[in-house]
């Protein structure tokens, strides 16, 4: 399998926004301050394009503390996106001050972060009452003031909700299907965590710069996940921190095991590939060990549970060739322990595994923990 987009940087970062504050003061001098730094307002540009932008390009000056030091990065805010660059503006409208181990807390750590230590400098004059709104001061003050808001919300605000991520960066999981509502209901309590989130199909099928949609959502809606998409396509283009593409096909059981062994275990798998039957099984069978307890397993598009053409079947609604059969097995699992058999039974993995299966309009969600709950008394007559 090819991996293409590695941020170790990154990774290392989200564990160590979390920790003491020796060791995080340890942590950035051992990364370095310059290139934390830049990790941190590269995920902060990015944030950024989810806010509104100035109409005209500014640049906001980021004056950032680290042991004595300062380092200066500036973000140029404008219509359509951020860009980083390092060095000192000689003359900026906007200044943003900060120590660097609270902005690397306030990005990467848990929520609740406060901005004890930031100071908001805007230089740009306010235009004297009466000036007309299109005159250049009043303009250049608007545009200045715009931009300090675009930055300032990618530091403090929560992304948007699913459906809303969905439409923004395209993702079908809202508009031609109507998953994200759902979604939200079981991914809600996750979104604050340090998830590892592994989507099969990345979308734009053979086209190495495009998809990767649902991707960006993920990454969105939990700020602190890695997200990772697994496609039979070269995807590599889409790749970006905390967003990393695998190459491989989804039937293959060897190669996701290996991937599972590799980037798990996985807090979320979501299905979204090829959608045809033996291929759903086969991926839920080889990942589904590698989602860790406490961890959802999502199959979207199960109608093709029914369709002949896809390997589904209409007729006989229990095959176990089939999506729908997989999960039938699945909650007849759940009650393992209830089933009365002649002789000897030793549960499956999945008996033992899977403690919930909630079912809705063409998607599946399936919960992973310990199902070892004791049967029904012995003295009640079965
Ligand atoms: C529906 S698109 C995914 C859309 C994306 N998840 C989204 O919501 O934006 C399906 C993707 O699955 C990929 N795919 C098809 N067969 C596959 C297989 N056997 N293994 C891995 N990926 C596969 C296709 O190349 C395509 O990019």
């Amino acid at each position: 399998m090819d991996l293409a987009g590695g941020s170790t940087t990154v990774e290392d970062l989200i564990v160590l926004a979390e920790g003491a504050a020796s060791a995080v003061q340890e942590g950035v001098r051992t990364h370095g301050a310059g290139r934390t730094a830049e990790a941190l307002l590269t995920e902060v540009a990015d944030r950024a394009r989810l806010f509104p932008s100035p109409q005209g390009e500014v640049p906001v000056q980021f004056d950032l503390g680290f042991a004595g030091q300062r380092l200066g990065f500036s973000l140029t805010a404008g219509p359509g996106s951020v860009k980083l660059a390092g060095g000192w503006l000689p003359d900026p409208s906007v200044i943003i001050r900060q120590d660097l181990l609270e902005l690397l807390r306030e990005v990467y750590g848990p929520a609740g972060r406060r901005h004890a230590t930031r100071e908001v400098h805007v230089a740009a004059r306010p235009p004297m009452p009466g000036l007309a709104a299109d005159d250049p001061i009043a303009q250049h003050f608007n545009n200045a003031q715009l931009a300090t808001r675009q930055v300032i919300a990618a530091l403090t605000q929560p992304p948007d909700d699913l459906t809303e991520l969905a439409v923004r960066f395209g993702s079908d999981k809202w508009g031609h299907h109507w998953y994200t509502p759902n979604y939200q209901r079981y991914l809600a309590p996750y979104r604050e965590d340090r998830v590892k989130i592994l989507e099969l199909g990345v979308g734009g099928y053979d086209r190495p710069d495009v998809g990767g949609a649902s991707l960006r959502m993920w990454k969105h809606y939990f700020r602190r996940g890695l997200v990772y998409g697994l496609d039979i396509f070269d995807k590599s283009g889409i790749a970006e921190p905390r967003l990393r593409t695998i190459r491989g096909d989804q039937s293959d059981a060897a190669s996701l095991a290996e991937l599972g062994g590799d980037l798990g275990p996985f807090d979320i798998v979501v299905d979204d590939g090829s959608h045809l039957n033996p291929h759903v099984i086969t991926s839920f069978h080889a990942l589904f060990q590698h989602v860790r307890p406490g961890g959802l397993y999502v199959i979207e598009d199960v109608q093709t549970s029914y369709w002949p053409g896809w390997g589904g079947n209409s007729t006989d609604l229990n095959d176990p060739a089939t999506t729908m059969g997989l999960v039938k097995q699945l909650i007849d699992g759940l009650n393992h322990q209830d089933l009365v058999r002649n002789g000897e039974y030793e549960p499956t993995y999945t008996d033992r595994t899977v403690t919930g299966v909630f079912a809705h309009h063409n998607m599946v969600v399936i919960e992973k923990g310990l199902n070892t709950e004791q049967p029904a008394p012995a003295s009640i007559p079965r």
